[in-house]
């Protein structure tokens, strides 16, 4: 009888313990990759592109633009025509003229961009 309380206790105990440690889990810092997938797996603009965009080139191609750059990259349609009118991709992969203008990206973010206009230049 009494060993069988001892059973009990130790299974509360242990069942308390893994909810705490699931709440752990729930705040790791880990960066999301792909903080809003599209469902079918396509990249979109506002899952995977706009990020890339704040980070390497908003801080010329904002709203508005500054340092001597020629246009906004804030929004979809301004992003969706820079790669349709004005070489966006040819210029994040040009070594000789890179954008952004202190060198390259990751490949993986270069990828990124050419997928999507791959998968049809998606806004979500
Ligand atoms: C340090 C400022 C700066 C950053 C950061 C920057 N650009 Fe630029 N960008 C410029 C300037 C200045 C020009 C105009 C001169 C030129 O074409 O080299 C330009 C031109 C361009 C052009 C050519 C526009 C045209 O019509 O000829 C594209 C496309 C472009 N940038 C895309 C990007 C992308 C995409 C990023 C981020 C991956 C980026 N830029 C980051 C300053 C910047």
């Amino acid at each position: 009888m009494k060993f069988k309380n001892l059973v009990y206790v130790f299974v509360t105990v242990t069942l308390l313990f893994n909810c705490s440690s699931g709440s752990d889990d729930d705040t790791s810092p880990t960066p999301n990759p792909n903080p809003n997938p599209n469902p079918s797996g396509k990249i979109t603009y506002n899952g995977n592109i706009k990020s890339i965009m704040s980070a390497n080139c908003t801080s010329c191609h904002g709203n508005p633009p500054t340092n001597g750059a020629p246009m906004s990259l804030t929004t979809y349609s301004q992003v969706k025509s820079a790669v349709e009118t004005r070489g966006l991709i040819g210029r994040i992969n040009n070594t000789n003229n890179p954008m952004p203008t202190d060198g390259l990206m990751s490949q993986a973010n270069r990828d990124l961009i050419q997928k999507w206009l791959d998968d049809g230049l998606l806004e979500n």
